[in-house]
C-alpha cells in the first residue's frame, strides 16, 4: 500500500493532501491537561480551560473537513478528566507501599502535564469545583454539531481489563467516547462487515457498546489505541482501498490495521520520538514494507 506517514504539526502537513481525498478520519487527539508530547507549549490538550480545549480541537476537525470526502465517515475518541485531581496520572506511577519511584516520577515528569493546569482556574463552585467529571467527550461532541457535524454515534469502548482505580467514593473508571460523525446524510457504511453471531444463529448489528481491552506496547507509550478498536472502525468506515486518515498517529496503531485491512493510511504525528517508534513497529508488523 502506498501511505503517506510524516513526522510534523498535522495542520501543516495535511496541505499537501488534495481536498476530498480521505474515507475515513479515525483518531485519538491529546486529551485536555493529560500528557505533554509536544514540549507542553501551547500544544493541544494544554489550554488552561475545557472550554478553551474543546474550541480548539472542533477548531482543528473542521480545519480537517474540506479533505474529507462527502460520503466520509469521522470517528474521534475523546477522554474525560476530573476538576481539581491536577491531571491524574501519578496514581499510576506508584509502589506498592503508595511511593513514587525515581524512575516513574522522571517518566511521569516527561510525559505528564508537570504544569498545574487545572488549579489556573478559579474554583466557583458551579462547574469548576474540586471531584467535578467535566464531561468533556460531550462537550466536544456537542460543540461540533454546533459546527454543522452530523453526530451518528456516541459509541462507548469498555475496557474489561480496567486496572481499578485507588478511589473509595466513586466507581472505577471503565469506558471512554469513540464519537461517529458524518458531513452528509448518505455516507459509506458497511454494517455487513462488523456483524457479529447473534443467539438465533443470525448475524446482527454488533451494538454500540464494544468491550475491547487496552493494549500495552513496550516503551512510554501510554494512551495507544487497541488494535482491534481500529480494526472494526476501518471494516465499517473506510471501503476496501479506501484512504484512512489519522492525524494524531501517536505510535502508528491506524497505519499497522491500514496495512493489515488493505487501504491507504494517511498518517502525521508531531512527535519524533513516537513517529520512530510507529516506523519500528510497522516494519516489524509487516516484516519491512513501507511504500
Ligand atoms: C492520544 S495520542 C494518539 C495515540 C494513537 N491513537 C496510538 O494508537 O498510538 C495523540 C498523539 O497526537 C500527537 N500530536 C499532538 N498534536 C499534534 C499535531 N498538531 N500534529 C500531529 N500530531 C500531534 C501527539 O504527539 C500524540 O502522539
Amino acid at each position: 500500500m502506498n501511505h503517506i506517514i510524516m513526522c510534523g504539526d498535522t495542520l501543516e502537513l495535511i496541505k499537501q493532501i488534495p481536498p476530498e481525498s480521505i474515507d475515513l478520519l479515525v483518531t485519538s487527539p491529546p486529551y485536555w491537561a493529560k500528557r505533554v508530547y509536544n514540549n507542553g507549549e501551547d500544544e493541544i490538550g494544554s489550554e488552561e480551560t475545557p472550554e478553551a480545549y474543546v474550541s480548539r480541537l472542533a477548531d482543528f476537525f473542521d480545519k480537517m473537513r474540506p479533505y474529507l470526502k462527502p460520503s466520509a465517515n469521522v470517528f474521534i475518541n475523546v477522554g474525560d478528566t476530573y476538576f481539581g485531581s491536577g491531571a491524574g496520572a501519578w496514581s499510576k506511577y506508584i509502589d506498592e507501599e503508595g511511593n513514587i519511584t525515581q524512575a516513574q516520577k522522571e517518566r511521569k515528569e516527561k510525559f505528564f502535564t508537570t504544569k498545574p493546569l487545572q488549579p489556573k482556574i478559579k474554583q466557583n463552585g458551579k462547574l469548576y469545583q474540586n471531584k467535578q467529571l467535566l464531561l468533556i467527550p460531550s462537550r466536544f461532541a456537542i460543540e461540533m454539531q454546533e459546527r454543522g457535524w452530523l453526530l451518528r454515534d456516541d459509541i462507548i469502548w469498555h475496557k474489561p481489563n480496567r486496572i481499578p482505580a485507588s478511589v473509595t467514593d466513586r466507581f472505577n473508571n471503565t469506558y471512554e467516547h469513540v464519537f461517529h460523525f458524518v458531513l452528509k446524510k448518505k455516507y459509506f457504511f458497511n454494517l455487513d462487515a462488523v456483524k457479529v453471531m447473534g443467539a438465533n444463529g443470525k448475524m446482527k448489528n454488533p451494538g454500540d457498546v464494544w468491550s475491547i481491552n487496552t493494549q500495552p506496547l513496550n516503551g512510554n507509550h501510554t494512551a495507544t489505541f487497541p488494535e482491534k478498536l481500529v480494526e472494526q472502525i476501518v471494516l465499517c468506515g473506510s471501503p476496501d482501498g479506501g484512504t484512512v486518515f489519522d492525524p494524531f498517529l501517536g505510535t502508528g496503531t491506524t497505519w499497522v490495521v491500514c496495512e493489515r485491512l488493505g487501504r491507504r493510511c494517511i498518517g502525521f504525528e508531531i512527535n519524533q520520538e513516537y513517529f520512530d517508534f510507529a516506523q519500528q513497529r510497522f516494519q516489524e508488523s509487516v516484516g519491512g514494507r513501507n511504500d
